[in-house]
């Protein structure tokens, strides 16, 4: 039996536990909160056997250990958990700066040679059309890929279609993160490019293949006053200086073009997440706000008649069932920490290439130097 755990238990840590309660060969064990009361009322709610209030405590009933906490806790977590030898799944994104996602994956690579699972919860995996899309374009059916884009709209700045801003599970998405001396990370750290842009990174990327180099440009706009609509720039002494709209120019390892572009002021589209790529033998697209399981595809022959076909792709497996599978097979499934720290590799260049005023940088190697 898996003792199973989870850190943080907030809005996301639902769908962990939804998502892994029922599973074959698991027991929820324990879960974790600085939040006392909110933590038995999770456990209480979603059948954990205790809530505790240390970690220390937790992972001494877990044998895999979930981190769901706000971003900033996730490299410590993360290292803590890997240091007592449990299997960890961490949440999107890894870490908040590059020099933390080099060191986790120092302890990731080294885990995994233990035998340790890592599991990054890049969401959108979990749709079955993206996992098509992924064997269909590795298969070679759309040939050399020329171009892709990628789009995460989301209009939570803009509307109150997820409630108001002010919340803290909003609020704390709208500062740029900081370091243990209270210093922003960087321009592009955090806001709509960190919180979901490495969704849509990976998401790219994992079908069109790895980035070589990039160039970004982002905005950060003050939010609107929840009752004046009057533009607020921080809200309790908090800055709201995180990016909320963002476009990336990938350079595809192929020699392809990749284009990125995200916000939150998308009025309309409370989460879209969307792809197309596009290749010397067809074409591929998927728009997850249409449907999870529809991928359209243009290809061979086809495509020389403008032909789409719309194909239903039966489920894949979660990443929460990917992540129970590995650790009972012993098989690491996709997708690893080494991947978070890849898209935070990525990260890491579009906040050097707006320090360096949207020039292209090459995309730092994760374990150079
Ligand atoms: N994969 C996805 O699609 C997806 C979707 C939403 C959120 N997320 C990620 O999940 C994480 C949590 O997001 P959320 O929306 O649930 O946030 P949230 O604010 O709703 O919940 C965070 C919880 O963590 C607790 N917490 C804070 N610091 C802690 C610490 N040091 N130790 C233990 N508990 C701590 C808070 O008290 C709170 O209960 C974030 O990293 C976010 O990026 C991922």
């Amino acid at each position: 039996m898996i003792r199973y755990g989870i850190i943080g238990t907030g809005g996301m840590a639902a769908a962990h536990a939804r998502g892994t309660r029922g599973i074959d060969g698991v027991e929820l064990s324990a879960c974790c909160d600085i939040d006392a009361d909110r933590a038995r009322v999770f456990a209480a709610e979603h059948g954990f056997a205790r809530s505790v209030t240390r970690v220390e405590d937790l992972l001494e009933a877990c044998d895999a250990v979930a981190v769901v906490t706000p971003d900033a806790f996730h490299a410590p977590l993360s290292l803590q958990v890997l240091g007592a030898g449990k299997h960890l799944m961490c949440e999107k994104p890894l870490t908040t700066t590059f020099e933390d996602a080099q060191e986790v994956a120092a302890a990731a690579r080294a885990a995994h040679a233990a035998g340790i699972v890592t599991f990054i919860n890049f969401t959108y995996r979990d749709a079955s059309a993206w996992q098509e899309a992924r064997r269909l374009a590795a298969d070679g059916a759309i040939g050399e890929v020329r171009h892709a884009t990628g789009r995460y709209f989301q209009a939570w700045l803009a509307s109150n279609v997820w409630g108001n801003w002010t919340q803290e599970n909003h609020l704390w998405r709208c500062g740029i993160p900081r370091r243990p001396d209270g210093s922003p990370v960087g321009p592009a750290a955090g806001g709509t490019l960190g919180d979901v842009g490495c969704h849509i990174l990976d998401f790219l990327t994992g079908v069109a293949g790895p980035a070589t180099a990039l160039r970004c440009s982002v905005r950060s706009f003050p939010a609107p006053h929840p009752t004046t609509g009057a533009p607020v720039t921080e809200w309790e002494g908090r800055p709201l200086d995180a990016n909320s709209s963002v476009a990336v120019e990938l350079d595809l390892d192929g020699g392809g073009l990749g284009l990125v572009e995200s916000t939150r002021w998308a009025s309309g589209h409370p989460n879209q997440v969307a792809l197309g790529v596009y290749g010397t033998l067809g074409s591929l697209e998927i728009d997850l706000e249409d449907s999870p399981t529809r991928l359209r595809h243009c290809l061979g022959e086809a495509r020389h008649r403008a032909a789409w076909t719309s194909v239903d792709v039966a489920a894949t497996p979660s990443n929460f069932q990917r992540f129970i599978r590995s650790i009972q097979t012993g098989e690491q499934d996709q997708a690893d920490v080494l991947r978070g720290a890849e898209i935070q590799a990525c990260l890491e260049a579009c906040d050097r290439s707006v320090r360096a005023g949207g020039t292209r940088v090459p995309i730092p190697s994760l374990f150079a130097g």
